[in-house]
């Protein structure tokens, strides 16, 4: 994720936002509910730092999904290109990346927004112990924030997506490989990319395990 793509003029005359009006609407409610979340992720860092003497957290980035993808999502879900059911169904347009230190950290920050009762959260999915079969690992939850406007309250939803430093440098090349390169990834190719997952995941463990081992000595 690399910051908010911006829509072009291209998005509009496809016909989906239909109107400036709705993509200036939906930039602004889901760039507030991101800076919402953001916020409390910072906080919640800054604490860990004060308690833990270190910051679990080594980045967070945010974007906002551009509407060329999220139309091209509804188009492959099948849902009818409509303001609404956009705003209903697609609920990765604002998207939270929180990378992590240690996979413990990880669990450690779920619980804690957990215990936000301003936060709804709406679903979750625990790849770091049920990994996709390609090898993928990650912490993926959707939360909805409520975005208070000068005259109304707004729930919004963000997805968070929480991954280890070493997590992130697979999937982010594995995401490259898979859709920058113009050639076909091999089978050959697939194999060797979950066997590296597989080796990163134990490395992740293994530097769990020894930070535990260094924690506790001192
Ligand atoms: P989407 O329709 O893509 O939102 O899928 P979903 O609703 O089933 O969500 P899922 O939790 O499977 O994945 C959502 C996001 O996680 C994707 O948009 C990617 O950012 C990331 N992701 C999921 N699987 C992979 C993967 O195999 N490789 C990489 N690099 N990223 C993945
Ligand atoms: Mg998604």
């Amino acid at each position: 994720m690399d910051g908010t793509e911006h829509t072009t003029v291209e998005d509009i005359r496809e016909g989906f936002p239909t109107s400036i009006s709705q993509i200036k609407e939906m930039t602004m409610l889901y760039s507030c509910a991101m800076r919402e979340i953001c916020t409390k992720l910072e906080n919640l860092s800054q604490e860990f730092e004060l308690n833990k003497a270190r910051n679990p957290i080594q980045h967070i980035t945010h974007r906002l999904k551009k509407t060329v993808s999220i139309r091209n999502k509804m188009i492959e879900h099948n849902l009818p290109l409509e303001y609404e059911i956009m705003r209903d169904e697609i609920t990765d347009i604002g998207g939270i990346r929180v990378i992590c230190s240690y996979i413990n950290d990880i669990y450690a920050l779920v619980k804690m927004l957990k215990k936000q009762d301003d936060l709804l959260i709406v679903r979750e999915k625990d790849y770091i112990s049920n990994p996709k079969p390609n090898g993928y690992r990650s912490y993926h939850m959707i939360v909805a924030i409520p975005i208070f406007l000068s005259s109304e309250k707004q729930i919004i939803p963000v997805e968070i997506q929480m991954r280890t430093i070493a997590m992130d440098f697979w999937a982010s090349l594995e995401h490259q490989l898979r859709y920058k390169t113009e050639a076909e990834v091999t089978d050959s190719a697939r194999t060797r990319l979950t066997n590296i997952a597989e080796n990163i995941f134990h490395a992740d463990v293994e530097m769990q395990q020894i930070y535990e081992e260094i924690s506790a000595i001192n």
